[in-house]
């Protein structure tokens, strides 16, 4: 069944969004996008799932996890689609965490200067594979990456 004026067939959300009709059903699942369906249990959504989908992209770019977005999205009214002012919001508030893995990276960056064509990766001395010489302070399990660039990594 086509799409109608006010809806859309999971089909053409892909199409127009430019993302797998898979990734749109895990969205759904995820709480982030809602449908409804038809008789035939078809999904339809509205258009303005297109929105909804460019927020959720530009949020992961920023390096959110999906529970981060599904809780931007939760403060928006009814849960409606975000608008140009939610937009602007809502990003204000990204604006540190970029800042952190902007610098969690040009710390990378400058660590990696001392390791060209050293390849020791040594645990003592490597600022690469040990950022800050935090490893034994921060645990067990992987910490070869800086606690910034660390989260948006776990998702
Ligand atoms: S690989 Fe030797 S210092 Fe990083």
């Amino acid at each position: 069944m086509p799409s109608t004026s006010d809806h859309l067939v999971i089909g053409d959300v892909a199409r127009r969004s430019g993302m797998a009709s898979s990734a749109i059903r895990y969205y759904e699942s995820q709480g982030l996008l809602a449908s409804t369906r038809t008789t035939g249990g078809q999904r339809r959504f509205p258009r303005a799932v297109l929105r909804r989908l460019a927020f959720i992209r530009a949020a992961q770019n920023v390096g959110l996890s999906l529970d981060e977005i599904r809780a931007a999205l939760d403060t928006l009214p009814s849960g409606r689609t975000p608008t140009k002012a939610d937009w602007a919001r809502l990003s204000r508030s990204w604006q540190a965490r970029l800042d952190e893995q902007i610098a969690a990276l040009e710390r990378l960056r400058d660590g990696l200067t001392t390791c060209i064509g050293c390849g020791c990766l040594s645990l003592q001395r490597c600022r690469l594979s040990n950022p800050d010489d935090v490893l034994g302070e921060t645990g067990p399990g992987a910490r070869y990456l800086p606690p910034a660039l660390r989260a948006s990594s776990q998702r």
